[in-house]
């Protein structure tokens, strides 16, 4: 690993950027939910940076839940079969549920969950994405809330790797074939 782990990267996204956009986004949840209660579902790793600053731009009675899928595993292609590694702590039974995810690809995993979690009747269920490649989708989803819609590109930081490295960047860069290792 180089001693910047910076070196190299193209920057998709700078970490200014990404939170002028996280600010709108909250904001515009907040007056969606029109003073009602929350509660936030992160899916487990990549939008756990992600959540944790969408939480602090909503101005809402909020609490968090997290769950975790299968994912890419180790490289950039999907195995398409999507399992659920770990559930909800607490059933959302009558509670407005905003999903939590940082790229909304495929649409395998979105259309998974929120499935599983309107099997338990949420007051409501809305999906809040940072990143969104509407031309990879297989399954017809849309979300809620999209921070930036890309191309078909693969991207790092900000929560979202490349076998499991790079989450920490606070930059959201592009991951090339050539990248060093
Ligand atoms: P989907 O089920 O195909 O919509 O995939 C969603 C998940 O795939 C995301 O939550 C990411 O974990 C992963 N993913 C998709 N595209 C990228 C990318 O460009 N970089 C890193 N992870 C990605």
């Amino acid at each position: 690993m180089a001693a910047d782990m910076h070196q190299n990267l193209e920057i998709l996204y700078t970490r200014q950027q990404i939170a002028e956009r996280v600010a709108e986004m909250g904001a515009q949840i907040t007056r969606d939910l029109n003073g009602e209660k929350l509660v936030m579902v992160g899916v487990l790793k990549g939008a756990a940076p992600f959540l944790a600053d969408l939480a602090r731009a909503v101005n809402v009675d909020a609490t968090f839940d997290f769950v975790a899928t299968s994912s890419y595993g180790c490289g950039q292609r999907s195995s398409g079969a999507v399992k659920l590694i770990k559930d909800l702590d607490e059933p959302v039974e009558g509670k407005n549920v905003l999903v939590v995810e940082d790229i909304l690809d495929t649409g395998l995993t979105l259309s998974y969950l929120r499935k599983h979690f309107m099997q338990q009747r949420p007051k409501s269920l809305r999906i809040a994405t940072l990143l969104d490649k509407p031309s990879r989708r297989i399954e017809k989803i849309e979300a809620d809330y999209v921070g930036f819609s890309i191309p078909n590109l693969f991207v790092i930081g900000y929560g979202m790797d490349y076998a499991e490295r790079y989450r920490n960047l606070p930059d959201i860069c592009l991951m090339t074939p050539d990248h060093p290792e």
